[in-house]
């Protein structure tokens, strides 16, 4: 998508490092437009609260997020907050994972 492509540049950058910190060059605001797109029809628009069925999903670390939507699998020795495999694969969404995450953890 055209307007992402500046944060994907920088998102690259921050990938690289592999950490977890969040910092300027994640944006939330973006994370929050990516959920809003992709995630709602399921997952709470306040992702602190359940969803139509789903499991709230705020504070989902980084590599949860990116295990969950690229492969539909969950890191080593976590446990899902749902044991079935319903949430479809979003592969094409690995670029925004770093937004989403910023979204997912922002205080709010
Ligand atoms: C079609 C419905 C659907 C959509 C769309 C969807 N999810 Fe899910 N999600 C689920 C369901 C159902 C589960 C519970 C496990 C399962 O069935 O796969 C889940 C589980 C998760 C989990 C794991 C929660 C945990 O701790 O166990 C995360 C993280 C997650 N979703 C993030 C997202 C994000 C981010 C998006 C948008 C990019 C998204 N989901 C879009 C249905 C959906």
């Amino acid at each position: 998508m055209e307007i992402f492509k500046q944060g994907e540049a920088e998102l690259q950058f921050e990938d690289d490092r592999k950490n977890e910190t969040i910092t300027l060059t994640m944006d939330p605001v973006k994370g929050k437009v990516v959920y809003n797109a992709n995630c709602v029809s399921c997952h709470n628009n306040d992702p602190k609260k359940q969803g139509s069925i789903d499991p709230q999903i705020y504070g989902s670390s980084k590599e949860l997020l990116s295990k969950k939507i690229n492969y539909g699998k969950y890191p080593k020795n976590y446990r899902p907050k749902r044991s079935k495999k319903v949430m479809p694969l979003m592969p094409h969404l690995d670029k925004e994972i770093k937004n989403l995450h910023a979204f997912l953890n922002a205080p709010s």
